[in-house]
């Protein structure tokens, strides 16, 4: 069975916390892991279904750091966008390659192409989750306030891919989650109750300030998907938008999270992104380091970054 990054839920808390270890070690010997060259001769094949800045920048950096190769498939210049089959394009691929990042809508999409791929596949966000983010994210938070066991993000916009992962992160590494969503927004159920089948306690609070208090961690998101642009959606919205009065309702020393990209002056404020509780480049550079062990865990199972 090939080693699939596809979900957080997939995953014990064990297993995380080694990937996140191991993502740490990475990052602090960057220049011993490169001189290595662990995944020298390895292919790594990435699919864009939609567009993308960080996730195709730092797989493909993070790949050639680790001595292997990359390859970009978008769908308007390959037979996927001419509707050949997933399931077709996977056997092909893994003739080819030893890995897939696939980019994508539906999630069913991602989970064909684990079925018929008979190399490992590395879910790099669909309509439903984005979990190479959220380790990112978690990996950015301890970095800044040590261990998350006990603390609480509130979750301000869209309850869509994102805060899905959050949700899925939230009882492996023992966090509760307050979503401040409007009407018609919610995550969907199941992930909602994965987290409080783990233990954590998730919160919908509609009012935004209230959402905020005791929170540890603000996180928020784009109003509007990738390829789920409606009408009018940016009035329903405003009302969640993360400004400083929702950082003066949360805890003190909260700091500010987003995926990016944004849209300042919508979902957040200049004066939130910029301002000194923010981390959002260091959750961009995370990725790197991040996605970096998941490569790893992938296709070297077993490898030790040098300890330093
Ligand atoms: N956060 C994130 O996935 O960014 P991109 O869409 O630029 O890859
Ligand atoms: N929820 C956003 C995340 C972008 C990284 C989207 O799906 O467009």
């Amino acid at each position: 069975m090939p080693r699939h990054f596809l979900d957080i839920a997939r995953f014990d808390a064990d297993e995380l916390r080694a990937i996140l270890d191991d993502a740490k070690a990475i990052k602090a010997a960057r220049e011993a892991v490169a001189a290595e060259k662990p995944l020298a001769g390895k292919m790594l094949a990435m699919i864009f279904d939609k567009p993308s800045t960080r996730t195709r920048v730092s797989f493909d950096v993070g790949m050639r750091q680790l001595g292997g190769e990359t390859l970009i498939l978008d769908s308007s210049g390959s037979q996927i966008g001419t509707g050949e089959t997933i399931a077709d394009t996977a056997r092909v691929l893994s003739r080819y390659v030893d890995a897939i990042m696939i980019r994508t809508t539906e999630h069913d999409r991602l989970l064909e192409m684990a079925e018929y791929a008979t190399v490992p596949v590395i879910n790099a966000l669909t309509d439903d989750t984005h979990p190479c983010q959220i380790l990112a994210d978690v990996m950015t938070w301890e970095e800044h306030r040590g261990s998350v066991k006990g603390k609480t993000m509130s979750w301000y916009g869209d309850g869509n891919n994102v805060l899905h992962s959050f949700l899925e992160a939230a009882p492996r590494f023992g966090f509760d989650v307050n979503i401040a969503v409007p009407e018609g927004h919610d995550p969907q159920d199941r992930y909602v109750a994965e987290a409080q089948s783990g233990g954590s306690a998730v919160q919908l609070i509609r009012d935004a300030a209230a959402a905020a208090q005791g929170a540890d961690l603000i996180v928020t998101d784009k109003w509007v998907s990738m390829g789920q642009e409606k009408a009018g959606g940016h009035n329903t919205f405003a009302p969640y938008q993360v400004n400083e009065q929702i950082m003066k309702a949360a805890k003190d020393d909260a700091l500010f999270m987003h995926c990016l990209p944004a849209k300042r002056g919508e979902e957040v404020t200049d004066a939130v992104i910029d301002g000194p509780q923010s981390v959002v480049f260091d959750e961009a550079e995370n990725r790197l380091h991040a996605q970096k062990s998941i490569l790893m865990w992938s296709l070297a199972p077993g490898y030790k970054p040098p300890q330093i």
